[in-house]
């Protein structure tokens, strides 16, 4: 009903709106005022995450890419390797895993069989499970080791965005633990990622409030059969979130490359009118990947794409080959997902509408997969 939908016209109007909320909640209690993180309510102890030597994500679909972004943060800051995998692929390939390998098993839902089965199999291989999930008392943190729960509140719309983004808080909360656990030693890096990290509900705010021009072009392609999506360094799984999204609700051809791999194959798809959406890392801290970047959109603007350009307020180097500029607030470079997720769900649910589509209940789809 419309009560429901809080005077929204759709379920994920509304989930996405309440992202400030939801990532503060999810926040909450977690980090105090001195920046340490508590995270007592995940029953692994200390001397067990002290002694893991390998972390693995499995997830699927959105929380895939919540676990691929995981990955740059994990090995980042805690110099753990990390790698991220399909649930579905998993198990399939006889993993190595034992007693020191940390799993993670990303789920909104908790019901995903694909992640179920993955972690079923880690288990038994002696590994130690760690879900992160949104839904109390579902079966993938009933039948895992430990839990951190996402606090997105119920999500309805099939299309997932609000737990996105509490799944990625999460992730940095679990990376952000295991260094403080293991004495990492951190710079002062880690502790303004942890300030920052602390007030992010603020700037999502912020990139809602100037929604308006997304909209409106998004209105503008409703016509269109392609669009392409392209990031590097944690903007690559951004891109491949941008185009599930677009796939899921526009029913367009939507795909996400890491920009570095377009002279390798995907700049030949580059046409006349051809929009592409690009997401552009700050250009403080690791100026090296935004310079590269910047020379990708050249290149494709070049050969007639329309560029559709995700930078950072005041990131004037991109301004000259932006058909169209998003501009979201300066983060520190892991923590960019956050705000630049933000406008592609708001970009394929005005498309999905444009088009004529069902937002909350694409076609084909379900809210949980509850089959392999
Ligand atoms: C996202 O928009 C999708 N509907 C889908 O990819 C989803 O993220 C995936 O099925 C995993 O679901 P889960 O988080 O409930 O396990």
């Amino acid at each position: 009903s419309a009560a429901e939908k809080g005077g929204y016209d759709y379920f994920m109007l509304k989930e996405i709106a309440e992202q400030p909320k939801a990532v503060a909640d999810t926040l909450l209690g977690r980090i105090d005022a001195q920046g340490t993180l508590s995270l007592d309510e995940v029953r692994i102890p200390a001397s067990v995450l002290r002694e893991v030597d390998k972390i693995v994500i499995v997830a699927c679909g959105t929380a895939y890419h919540a676990g691929m972004i995981a990955k740059y943060a994990i090995e980042h800051w805690t110099r753990i390797p990390c790698e991220t995998e399909l649930a579905s692929e998993f198990r399939y390939r006889d993993p190595i895993l034992d007693q020191r390998t940390l799993v993670i098993a990303i789920s909104q839902s908790g019901e995903t069989m694909d992640t179920l089965m993955a972690l079923r199999h880690a288990r038994e291989q002696g590994a130690k499970v760690l879900a992160i999930c949104n839904t109390n008392g579902s079966t993938i943190p009933r039948e895992s080791d430990a839990v951190l729960y996402t606090h997105a509140g119920p999500e309805v719309a099939v299309a997932s965005t609000k737990a996105f983004l509490t799944q990625l808080v999460a992730c940095y909360l679990v990376a952000l633990y295991l260094g403080q656990v293991r004495g990492t030693k951190w710079g002062d890096e880690v502790h303004s990622v942890v300030r920052e990290l602390s007030a992010i509900g603020t700037q999502v705010e912020e990139v809602l409030e100037t929604m308006e021009p997304v909209r409106a072009l998004a209105r503008s392609l409703a016509a269109k059969n392609t669009v392409l999506f392209l990031g590097r360094h944690v903007g690559y799984p951004v891109a491949l979130e941008g185009a599930l999204k677009l796939k899921e609700l526009a029913y367009m051809h939507a795909e996400g490359f890491a920009a570095g791999e377009l002279k390798h194959g995907p700049i030949a798809l580059i046409e006349k009118d051809l929009p592409v959406v690009v997401v552009v890392p700050s250009p403080r801290g690791r100026s090296v990947l935004h310079d590269k970047i910047v020379s990708n959109i050249q290149e494709i603007r070049a050969r007639g794409a329309r560029t559709i350009v995700i930078a950072e307020r005041g990131d004037e180097a991109v301004r000259p080959y932006a058909d169209h500029l998003i501009e979201i607030p300066a983060t520190p470079v892991l923590l960019q997902p956050l705000v630049a997720t933000v406008p592609l769900q708001v970009f394929a649910c005005e498309l999905a509408t444009a088009r004529g589509n069902e937002v909350d209940q694409p076609r084909n789809l379900a809210k949980s997969v509850t089959v392999e």
